[in-house]
C-alpha cells in the first residue's frame, strides 16, 4: 500500500491570498490544488499562476466541472492543470470530453477527477471507470459539516468500495490531522485539506503535521 498523497486546497476570496498560502505550502504538498471557490472569483489565472510557481508540482483545477467539459478542461490544461474535477451528476459525454481535451494538452499526466456529491451509484461509478476515469474524490461537502455531518464508518466503507472497483480515491472535506486514523489501513490516493493548513497560525507547519501523520500510519 503506498502513502497517500498530501494535497493542499486554496480556497481563498482573492487570488493574492491564495498565492500567499500557496508560496508557504507548495513546497510540502505534493499535490496544489486551484480550490473551487477561488476559481469561481479570478478564473484559471489561478492556475497559470500556481503553474509559474511550481512548475514541477502536480496542479488541480477544482472546477467540478457538470458541462462544457471539453472546453473547461482545454482552458484550465492550457494555463497549467494536470488533474480537473468533473462533478459526479455530470453525464458520461461530459467527462470523456473533459478526460480528452486535457490529454491533449498534458499527455499521459492529464486525468480526470470525479467528485462525489450527494446521490451517486456503483452502476454509474463502473460507467466512469468504463470511460477511462479511475480517480475519484470522497467528499463531504463544507455545508454538510457545517450542518453536523460528521466522518465514520459509512464513509469508510464507500471508500473502500470504490478502491476495490480500481479508483484511486482521494478524500477530502473538513480534514484535520486527528481525521486521518480513521483511514488507517485504507488505500486512500491522496488527502486533501484546505482550511486545516491554510488557515493554521503556520500553515507550513500545519502541512508537516499532516504528512508526520500520514507517515505514522502508512509506510513507505
Ligand atoms: C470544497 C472543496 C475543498 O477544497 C475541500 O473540501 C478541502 O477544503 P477543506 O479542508 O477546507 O474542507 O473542494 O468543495
Ligand atoms: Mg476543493
Amino acid at each position: 500500500m503506498a502513502r497517500p498523497l498530501l494535497q493542499v486546497a486554496l480556497d481563498h476570496s482573492d487570488l493574492q491570498g491564495a498565492i500567499k498560502a500557496a508560496v508557504s505550502v507548495g513546497h510540502e504538498v505534493d499535490v496544489i490544488e486551484a480550490g473551487t471557490v477561488c476559481l469561481l472569483q479570478v478564473g484559471s489565472e489561478l492556475v497559470e499562476v500556481l503553474r509559474s510557481l511550481f512548475p514541477e508540482k502536480t496542479i488541480v483545477a477544482d472546477t467540478k466541472c457538470a458541462d462544457a467539459g471539453g472546453t473547461v478542461a482545454k482552458n484550465n490544461a492550457v494555463r497549467g492543470a494536470d488533474w480537473m474535477t468533473c462533478i459526479c451528476s455530470a453525464t458520461i459525454p461530459t467527462m470523456k470530453a473533459a478526460l480528452k481535451a486535457i490529454k491533449e494538452v498534458r499527455g499521459d499526466k492529464g486525468e480526470i477527477q470525479v467528485e462525489l456529491y450527494g446521490d451517486w451509484t456503483y452502476e454509474q461509478a463502473q460507467q466512469w471507470l468504463d470511460a477511462g476515469i479511475s480517480q475519484a474524490i470522497y467528499h463531504q461537502s463544507r455545508d454538510a459539516l457545517l450542518a453536523g455531518e460528521t466522518w465514520g464508518e459509512k464513509d469508510l466503507n464507500k471508500v473502500k468500495k470504490l478502491i476495490e472497483m480500481g479508483f484511486r480515491v482521494s478524500v477530502t472535506g473538513g480534514l484535520s490531522t486527528e481525521t486521518l486514523k480513521l483511514f488507517k489501513g485504507v488505500d486512500v490516493f491522496t488527502f486533501i485539506a484546505g482550511r486545516g493548513i491554510t488557515e493554521a497560525e503556520n500553515p507550513a507547519q500545519a502541512a508537516r503535521e499532516f504528512k508526520e501523520e500520514i507517515a505514522k500510519y502508512w509506510s513507505e
